[in-house]
């Protein structure tokens, strides 16, 4: 198996590739990163290759075009600041260049596994459906929902190619704090916490999402990898979860008893409640989500520790 990553440096990217090193030892695995977000060290311990690149260069996918071929790729690469403006490079970067990959998968008849996102929902009542109240608020939201629609009109075309969009939630863990202020609110407070600083949260702490485990959302990737469909799923644990809970939670695994203290947020496009309905992936991909945030974040602060971040 031939396997390509995109944005295999970054945080999902870079456990998939490392968690399919493990399970199929004789696969080939390419990483392609521009190293906008990602991190060479997210790679200790891959034995793969990287090539260096940026996703929206046609240049690029030429030269892989005429050096390489593959049967699944895995595309991960996008700007994953959810607060970047500039609706032109996200667009090109997130959906434009995501044509240039569906093309090359085409004609090489690989499979497509791609990163959609739950910011396609912006604040439709959850729980979120696949098919319902597509109300991106952002232009990342809405350049994911325009993959969607890329996805969708290459499927009806090439129904014998696979494809298959991930659309994830608040995914956390080991990997992700090369994201910086993009990183995961539960990576955010317990950096706070474990260096002794009070957790900050926006007015009140009661915003609400669907947090996942990264062991959970490269489970996901694998399903997709190993059945014989397409479609698009979301990832999520299909339980909502409060800001405020995660500090409880943290204050209890951690053993300390910090106040929260909170301040006016400055977004005016802020998911304030995400909840995934996963009756579609559970049916179609098998998807069952296996970690509670409870044991997601003991898990998570193993890792913290053990790296000192
Ligand atoms: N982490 C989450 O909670 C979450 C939620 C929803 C969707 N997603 C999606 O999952 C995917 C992976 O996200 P992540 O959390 O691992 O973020 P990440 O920022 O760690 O990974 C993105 C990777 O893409 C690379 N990249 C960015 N622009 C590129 C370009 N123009 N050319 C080549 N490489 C480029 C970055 O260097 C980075 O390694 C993204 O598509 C993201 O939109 C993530």
């Amino acid at each position: 198996m031939r396997v390509l990553i995109t944005g295999g440096a970054g945080f999902i990217g870079s456990n998939l590739a490392l968690t399919l090193q493990e399970m199929f030892p004789d696969a080939k695995i390419y990483v392609l990163d521009n190293f906008s977000s990602g991190h060479f060290k997210n790679l200790t311990g891959f034995r793969g290759e990287v090539i260096t690149g940026d996703i929206r260069d046609r240049d690029l996918w030429e030269y892989v075009r005429r050096h390489f071929t593959f049967d699944v790729i895995f595309h991960k690469a996008a700007i994953t600041d959810t607060t970047v403006q500039d609706q032109r490079l996200m667009m090109e970067t997130n959906a434009d260049s995501f044509r240039f990959i569906l093309d090359l998968a085409v004609e090489w008849g690989a499979k497509v596994i791609y990163a959609s996102s739950a910011g396609v929902y912006g604040k439709t009542p959850p729980p979120m459906r696949e098919e319902e109240g597509l109300q991106p608020e952002n232009i990342y939201g809405f350049s994911k929902l325009m993959m969607d629609r890329i996805a969708q009109s290459y499927m009806e075309r090439y129904p014998d190619i696979r494809i298959v969009g991930l659309r994830y939630f608040n995914v956390y863990g080991p990997r992700e704090q090369f994201k910086g202020k993009s990183a995961s609110m539960i990576y955010q407070l317990t950096l706070k916490m474990i260096h002794g600083q009070k957790p900050r949260l926006f007015k009140w702490g009661e915003q609400r999402r669907d947090f996942v485990y990264i062991k959970d959302a490269v489970k996901a990737n694998i399903l997709a990898l190993e059945r014989d469909v397409s479609g698009i799923f979301n990832v999520g644990t299909g339980e909502a979860r409060s800001f405020n809970e995660i500090v409880d939670i943290l204050n209890r695994e951690l053993g300390t008893s910090y106040e929260v203290e909170y301040f006016d947020c400055p977004y005016d496009f802020y998911q304030e409640f995400t909840q995934a309905d996963l009756t579609k992936a559970k049916d179609v991909l098998g998807y069952e989500p296996e970690y509670s945030l409870e044991e997601g974040v003991r898990e998570y602060l193993d890792y913290i520790r053990s790296v000192q971040v």
